[in-house]
């Protein structure tokens, strides 16, 4: 039985009761990086919980290895960003519950993802492993791979909760976002993901929330998540996220991650002791951990077992069908699909050495690899020739002459060029963010080289997400390949060859430039603060609304047969409207289209995005086939956040119900009257994208705040912050020792990480030194240490 108010079982309060303080305090951290401790008096064993998101990630030993030192083979599917543009739930659940059974292998009992934040800025250096700009196809596509990883008896983790945008010291820096901006874009996915799916846990971010640490956040863990979206599962804290473990536990945190070897618990029973923590609190926390260790054993216990090669296998396969789903055709002019036959100059080291995943946490050693070099070379087979050439180093991006002019002689003899660029692995990683968004110059070098002297170019663009494309209209055709995993390659000749069709759509706008965008305005910038003053206008919301073109539009893609779609009819009373839609496939191939359905509400007190994407349908059909796509819109269609009543709320009037193929390409709309008694705080429009001050002091509700002070040094200060003093930059060099140490890697590899790593290190909050200490250095000695890094650099400053 479940005690629905806080998701724990009646069995794990019983047991709970009888435990010391002491017991409880110990059960609410884990054991190691990977578990949580074991209780062997009451039979309750330790559960690992690892990485995540599109594959598993489980290390052999117990350290981190922040994805660097190779963990067990698994499969590696598409990245969130390939995942996110298939807009195909029932293939995310499939793929869901490919990566549930590899965790039910492993005996994992919970896979840290799907990660589902939204893309405020393309550069941000996760922007690969979340879905979309958009919170509605994030929380959807987020919803259907945990139904798929639970449907296996493997908890998902819905991460990082929350607005935790970049990486730019992701640990330690302060979103500063209005209220109904936090609702309406950067809560909204993960409201949907909690009330569709019931995740069995979810992971708070590193990040502070309009100044309080995430995971210490009550209104966000608790009033938000557990009163408001009924959440009944356990919350966790991102690795090394801890920065006040009794205020964690207040705020309705259960599950410090990895464990701090004690390093709390003095303080976490000092808190109860002086009241300031109850021990109603900590004992929810702990009945919450041991009632997710019970449901783990008992899922273990209630599963077959399963044939691991053959699962890999199916799993590879699976991989392939899903990269392809997600890969998405921007530009045709007839050249693809490529006749299976004749020359073909393949162009662009990562045909023969694929980037296929994203840097970081994430990273996963895949069962095998396919590459577009050998696949191509084996579905060409006697009918056709594959002449390589490299171009560009695949690491660097690099080139040199020779490797041009070999790409270029290549290319002479043969019919047709297919040239792979994007981004090399260093471009785009957990721990820091991208600069700009350009391709190496090499990559673009080639573009420009082959599309002069050659009249039939296939461009494939591989990376984690968007570029700037000034050179998107010079080749023949263009596909966005993004990370497609391990069987990528298999899945880019697929498409090549006309075997499968390009299925994607853009979840995420290219920008032109990312100086277009009016979050680049305040990215990164600050080195304690991000201030989130585009509100909503975020992705389409902004190009669409501000009349500043993308590229390629959200919901863009093009297929290998074209559709109609015939007239809308809006059906419904209230707020509840079904749209429906005639599709027609007027191609002469079978394929698919994604149907999306936007609201613009044509009359508001309150300043809105010009549309918002409210639902959407993937159909397929043979060739010549009609069918009716279905849309159903509810009441949060039409509804805004309300900042007096904290609140949803929906204005009376007018609304129109577009239904397009991208938000720049609108078929059919639709006029619909909705009442409603509500009554909506209005909002003036902005005299830009950005607030100014005054605006964005109004949409706070209160001043804009001060960043938080580099010095006097504390907790949250980062091992960069502490390069002012000499011990400080020992720290720093200790530190890096001590994370190499933990990873052994080969030459190749430690380059290929250095960035990462150092990027990680330099981010890291300096109370982190006490959990990397493993216990060795305790808080009281960070405090002195922390007192005489401050007393030090005065002397400097005053000297
Ligand atoms: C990442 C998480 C990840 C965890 C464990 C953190 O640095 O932010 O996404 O699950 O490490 O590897």
């Amino acid at each position: 039985m479940t005690d629905t108010a806080h998701g724990v079982t009646q069995q794990a309060l019983d047991i709970t009761s009888r435990l010391p303080r002491s017991e409880k305090i110990r059960l609410i951290s884990g054991k190691d990086f990977w578990n949580s401790e074991a209780l062997d008096s009451a039979g309750i064993a330790s559960f690992m919980l690892t990485d995540g998101p599109h594959g598993l990630r489980k290390q052999a030993g117990d350290a981190d290895n922040l994805g660097v030192a190779d963990s067990v083979p698994a499969t590696c599917f598409p990245t969130a960003s390939a995942l996110g543009s298939t807009w195909d739930m029932p293939l995310l659940e499939e793929v869901g519950a490919a990566l549930g059974r590899e965790s039910r292998i492993e005996e994992v009992g919970v896979l840290l993802g799907p990660g589902l934040n939204i893309k405020r800025h393309p550069a941000g250096g996760r922007s690969f492993e979340y879905f979309s700009e958009d919170p509605y196809v994030s929380g959807k596509a987020a919803a259907a791979l945990v139904r798929g990883i639970q449907s296996e008896g493997v908890g998902a983790c819905l991460k990082h909760f929350a607005a935790n945008s970049q990486e730019h010291r992701r640990m330690s820096s302060d979103s500063v976002v209005d209220e109904r901006t936090l609702r309406e874009i950067y809560l909204t996915g993960f409201e949907i993901a909690v009330k569709e799916a019931q995740p069995w846990t979810i992971m708070c971010a590193y990040n502070l929330v309009n100044g309080i640490h995430a995971g210490e956040h009550r209104e966000l863990l608790t009033d938000i998540l557990r009163d408001e979206w009924g959440f009944d599962g356990l919350v966790m804290t991102d690795w090394m996220a801890t920065f006040d473990r009794p205020a964690g536990v207040h705020a309705g945190l259960d599950l410090e991650m990895p464990g701090s070897h004690g390093s709390w618990d003095k303080r976490t029973d000092a808190a109860v002791e002086s009241g300031d923590l109850s021990e109603g609190d900590l004992d929810i926390a702990c009945a919450r951990v041991i009632t997710l260790a019970l449901k783990v054993a008992a899922e273990r216990a209630s599963r077959p077992s399963v044939d691991v090669a053959a699962a890999h296998d199916a799993h590879h396969a699976l991989a392939r069908k899903a990269a392809a789903t997600g890969a998405t055709l921007l530009t045709n002019d007839g050249i693809l699909p490529l006749a299976p036959k004749g020359r073909v100059a393949l162009i662009g080291a990562f045909a023969d050495k694929p980037r296929f995943q994203g840097g970081g946490s994430a990273n996963v050693n895949p069962t095998r690899l396919d590459t577009v070099r050998g696949t191509l070379v084996e579905r060409l087979g006697a009918d056709g020739e594959v002449i390589y050439a490299p171009g560009y180093d695949a690491t660097t991006g690099e080139a040199t002459d020779a490797q041009v002019a070999e790409a270029l002689t290549a290319a002479e003899s043969a019919d047709t060029v297919v040239l792979m660029v994007g981004l090399p692995m260093s471009y785009e990683s957990e721990g820091y963010d991208r600069d700009h968004l350009n391709i190496p110059p090499a990559h673009t070098r080639l573009v420009q080289a082959l599309t002069a002297r050659h009249d039939r170019v296939v461009v494939v663009s591989v990376g984690g997400a968007p570029v700037e494309m000034p050179w998107a209209d010079t080749s023949n055709a263009l596909l966005q390949a993004y990370l497609g995993g391990q069987a990528g390659g298999g899945a880019i000749t697929d498409i090549l060859v006309g075997d499968v069709e390009p299925g994607g759509r853009l979840a995420e706008s290219i920008p032109v430039a990312a100086t277009d965008l009016a979050a680049h305005a305040n990215f990164g910038i600050h080195d304690t603060q991000v201030q989130y003053r585009e509100n909503l206008y975020v992705g389409y919301r902004f190009h669409d609304t501000f009349g500043v073109p993308a590229r390629f539009a959200f919901g863009y893609g093009l297929g290998y047969t074209t559709f109609e779609l015939g007239d809308a009819k809006v059906t419904g009373r209230g707020k509840d409207r079904t749209v429906t839609v005639p599709v027609t496939n007027t191609g002469d191939r079978p394929g698919s289209t994604v149907v999306q359905v936007y609201v613009h509400d044509v009359e508001s007190t309150l300043h809105r995005p010009e549309q918002e994407l409210k639902g959407y349908a993937k159909v397929t059909l043979e060739a010549g086939q009609r069918a009716d796509a279905v849309i159903e819109l509810n009441e949060r269609a039409w509804a805004v956040w309300d900042v007096a009543t904290h609140d949803w709320a929906v204005e009376a009037g007018e609304f129109e119900v577009r239904v397009g193929l991208s938000s720049t390409d609108i078929r059919a709309t639709s006029t619909v009257q909705i009442s409603s008694h509500d009554t909506v705080t209005p909002v003036p429009a902005p005299s830009s994208a950005i607030a100014t001050d005054s605006e964005f002091t109004a949409l706070l509700g209160r001043p804009i705040p001060e960043p938080a002070a580099v010095f006097p040094f504390h907790y949250d200060s980062t091992v960069t912050d502490l390069q002012q003093t000499a011990m400080g930059r020992q720290v720093r060099k200790a530190l890096l020792k001590q994370v190499s140490k933990t990873l052994p890697m080969d030459e190749e590899k430690a380059g290929e990480w250095a960035e990462m790593l150092d990027a990680v290190v330099a981010g890291m909050p300096i109370r982190s030194l006490v959990l990397v200490s493993e216990g060795r250095l305790s808080f009281s000695a960070l405090d002195k240490l922390i007192g005489t890094l401050n007393a030090t650099a005065l002397k400097t400053k005053r000297g």
